[in-house]
């Protein structure tokens, strides 16, 4: 090698960054953050009937199954490590009334969902969504009148839905809906039923997003909302001290854990909330997400694995504790490699 023409013997780095980075253990010693299975909630789509799955177009390897076939998906996950999943069910149209009352029906595919996991895995824990979107015929999160998703009539029809989940078993009720003050009126409803113990997840931050897409075709509630859109109760993605405002009321009102949605292109608002509460902060790894990186795999354009991984691990340095990703199985077995 020719001597440093331009580097001369006084400007030579002392400090190299790259020496920490020369071996597999140097890495592995200095790095900041880690990604484990204790850190992933696997979201997962019920349907009624027996022996039924159907895969969802839009989100590739992400089938909808029906309990039976549920209860074997989730006691796969339960082995390997995952601590718990989010049950959101697909309900048939003839279901689906303007006032969302199989919400509140104890038989409903949920509950049912519930009991049947909880008989087989007691130690799995279980989140299940509050909000009318999969039963109400308009596709709103709330109840609709004259063109309005009314508040406070909608959190009186939530707090009957998380007392129903409580009672089929669910350890934790998180409400996605984003209606004002319904975290303090859940938790009031729930501790008069008895269900002190039942856990809250509040989806704080929440924005109405352009990647829920999928998900929204994933349960069947992309045909009623048809163009309409949530933006007069989720949050405009422009928005960041709003996030904060929302979080702190959600905390006051008794949330047990906040979440931030979606997820990768939301990093600051995790950040922010782990900084600002040092509360336990989840993020969901959305459909949109999900699916964008599942098409360019499917083209050759990304390694699957790697950007798997690297996504969650992302989610861990901006401070998320808990990660929904329809990814979690798969990492799950990534993990332990
Ligand atoms: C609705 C709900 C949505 C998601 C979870 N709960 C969609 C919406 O607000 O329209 C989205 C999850 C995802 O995209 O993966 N209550």
């Amino acid at each position: 090698m020719s001597r440093p023409q331009f580097l001369t013997s006084e400007s030579l780095p002392r400090t190299r960054m790259r020496r920490n980075r020369q071996f597999d253990w140097s890495r592995r010693l200095v790095r900041e953050n880690t990604l484990s299975v204790d850190d992933l909630v696997w979201p997962v789509f019920v349907l009624d009937g027996e022996k039924r799955r159907e895969t969802v177009a839009s989100m590739p390897g992400v089938e909808r199954l029906s309990i039976d076939l549920l209860v074997d998906a989730v006691g796969e996950a339960y082995e390997l490590g995952i601590p718990a999943v989010e049950l959101f069910p697909y309900t048939d149209e003839n279901l689906k009334t303007p006032d969302g009352k199989e919400a509140v029906n104890p038989n409903n595919l949920v509950c049912r969902a519930v009991r049947a996991i909880k008989a087989k895995y007691p130690d799995l824990g279980i989140y299940t969504d509050i909000a009318l979107d999969p039963y109400n015929s308009d596709g709103h999160d709330g109840l609709v009148k004259d063109g309005c998703v009314l508040n406070d009539e909608t959190v009186e029809i939530l707090c009957q839905q998380a007392i129903n989940q409580a009672m089929a078993g669910c350890d934790v009720v998180a409400p996605s809906d984003m209606m004002d003050g319904r975290m303090g009126a859940i938790r009031d409803a729930l501790d008069a039923a008895g269900f002190q113990n039942v856990m809250m997840m509040s989806y704080a931050a929440k924005y109405a997003s352009a990647f829920y897409g999928p998900f929204r075709d994933a349960v069947g509630s992309s045909g009623a909302l048809g163009k309409g859109d949530k933006k007069t109760y989720q949050m405009d993605p422009a928005n960041t001290d709003e996030a904060i405002r929302e979080t702190a009321l959600d905390i006051a009102e008794g949330s047990d854990m906040v979440m931030v949605k979606p997820g990768m292109p939301y990093l600051d608002i995790v950040h922010r909330i782990k900084e600002a509460f040092g509360v336990p902060v989840s993020v969901y790894h959305v459909s949109g997400e999900y699916s964008m990186m599942k098409a360019a795999v499917q083209n050759g354009w990304l390694d699957n694995d790697r950007a798997v991984l690297e996504s969650l691990m992302c989610f861990k340095r901006a401070g998320a504790d808990v990660i929904f990703t329809y990814c979690a199985v798969e990492a799950a077995k990534l993990l332990a490699k």
